[in-house]
């Protein structure tokens, strides 16, 4: 026989409960998006190369050696998705949405970049990712941080992550910082890395993120961007802060928080949990007001997020073991309760719309059923044998409790099940 064929390592077959526990984050999550008034946009998983390269910037980790990249049969380069940001400003301007009046947009799917797997990090990977566009003020930046709270409210997340904030000033109050810190690298220059070397001419901030160790007080003694913060950016800094502290939201002021992706400017934050370990960033975002503008619209501003689905995952695993959401299997003993269970469990679906229910297929001794039904995880087994045809009733054993069974007129059935499954309510 030959060699099964393998899933590209890094990039992992979502399988029931996991699968289930995916979808209702990705509802839950999109009903709160919805409550603010964003729009949903699906965006291509393929985009041309010099997208990317434009806009997370030529000496970021991401477009250096992350990007799934190829050549397609005509010889275009075309990069697989790794984030989100720059497709969704790509996709503003070319339908000519941005521009008018504000726009909060949001997306999600699959993501890919090439990074050494591990927990929490992956090749395939999924976001849900939220953009707005044409404001300027630090209240959409706050109320990005106010929606994300409420979003792990609303999935239980067990424990609260930590809001990590930072300013990165202005583009043009970037740059000179950016020639201020070249000129203090350059006065330690023998100390620096191979690497650190090459970035200290094309992009020195990144310095500032080396995890070598040899240089980390070389990093502690730079000059920091804070101070060189310019008056503008400023001020929005401390309209956001007031704004947090108005919304309860609780923050952390990490003067370290560069960001991996060149558009930032002004504020950026992430939602860490620390007990993720060396993945512990579940939702990082800020603003790119040069963006736009550098894509080839006229200067917008803009701001956005994304969190990352499999790291919100791992949080919530234990409470979702096993949870298949399967409420009933329906047991059918003979050729008569096959036709009837059909025709009844119709009628349940359609007067029960959020019911999930299995009807056997494929026969099998009662036992046999009761064991299928037992591994569906369905939480009841509706029985159907010659005593309840000629009776009109249904028998409901509890699978995943201790209680009688106990016997239902058909009839009664829709509002029985509604009761005990506390679904949407029956439709008439
Ligand atoms: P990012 O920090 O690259 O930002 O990714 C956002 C989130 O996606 C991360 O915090 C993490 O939770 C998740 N993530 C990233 N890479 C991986 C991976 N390899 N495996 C698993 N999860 C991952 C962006 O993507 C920006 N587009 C966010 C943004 C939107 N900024 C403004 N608007």
């Amino acid at each position: 026989m030959s060699d099964r064929i393998q899933s590209i390592r890094g990039m992992h077959d979502v399988l029931p409960p996991s699968s289930r526990m995916l979808r209702d984050l990705e509802h839950s999550l999109q009903d709160v998006l919805r409550q603010y008034g964003y729009l949903e946009v699906r965006l291509p998983i393929l985009e041309q190369t010099e997208l990317f390269r434009r806009s997370l910037g030529e000496v970021t980790d991401v477009v250096e050696k992350e990007m799934y990249t190829f050549e397609d049969r005509n010889g275009d380069s075309l990069t697989l998705r790794p984030e989100g940001t720059a497709g969704c400003v790509r996709a503003g301007l070319q339908q000519g949405i941005l521009h008018g009046q504000p726009v909060r947009l949001w997306y999600g799917g699959p993501f890919f970049r090439h990074e050494r797997p591990q927990k929490g990090r992956y090749r395939q990977f999924h976001q849900i990712g939220a953009e707005t566009f044409g404001l300027a003020g630090p209240d959409i930046d706050a109320e990005l941080m106010v929606m994300c709270q409420q979003m792990w409210q609303r999935i239980g997340l067990p424990t609260g992550p930590v809001l990590e904030i930072n300013s990165l000033g202005t583009l043009q109050a970037r740059q000179s910082y950016r020639a201020t810190l070249t000129e203090y690298l350059k006065q330690h220059e023998s100390r620096l890395g191979t690497q650190e070397q090459q970035r200290l001419h094309t992009n020195p901030m990144r310095i500032l993120d080396s995890k070598n160790p040899d240089i980390q007080d070389v990093i502690r003694n730079a000059p920091s961007l804070s101070e060189h913060l310019d008056p503008e950016s400023s001020e929005h800094f401390e309209g956001l802060k007031a704004l947090l502290h108005t919304a309860g939201i609780q923050y952390h002021v990490n003067p370290q928080l560069v960001r991996g992706l060149d558009y930032y400017s002004k504020t950026v934050f992430e939602w860490v949990v620390p007990e993720l370990g060396a993945q512990a960033t579940i939702c990082a975002g800020g603003r790119y007001d040069g963006l736009v503008d550098q894509l080839g619209g006229k200067p917008y501003p803009a701001a956005g997020f994304a969190i990352g689905l499999e790291r919100l995952m791992s949080l919530l695993e234990a409470s979702w073991a096993d949870d298949t959401g399967i409420d009933a299997y329906m047991v059918l003993a003979g050729d008569q309760a096959s036709h009837e269970g059909m025709r009844i469990a119709g009628r349940l679906r359609k007067q029960l719309p959020s019911l999930s229910l299995i009807v056997n297929c494929g026969g099998g001794s009662m036992k046999a059923q009761m064991k299928r039904a037992d591994r569906s995880m369905a939480k009841l087994a509706l029985i159907l044998a010659e005593e309840e045809l000629n009776c009109g009733t249904i028998s409901v054993k509890f699978l995943r409790e201790q209680r009688d069974q106990e016997t239902v007129s058909q009839e009664n059935l829709v509002s029985y099940l509604d009761k005990q499954l506390c679904t949407e309510g029956p439709k008439s």
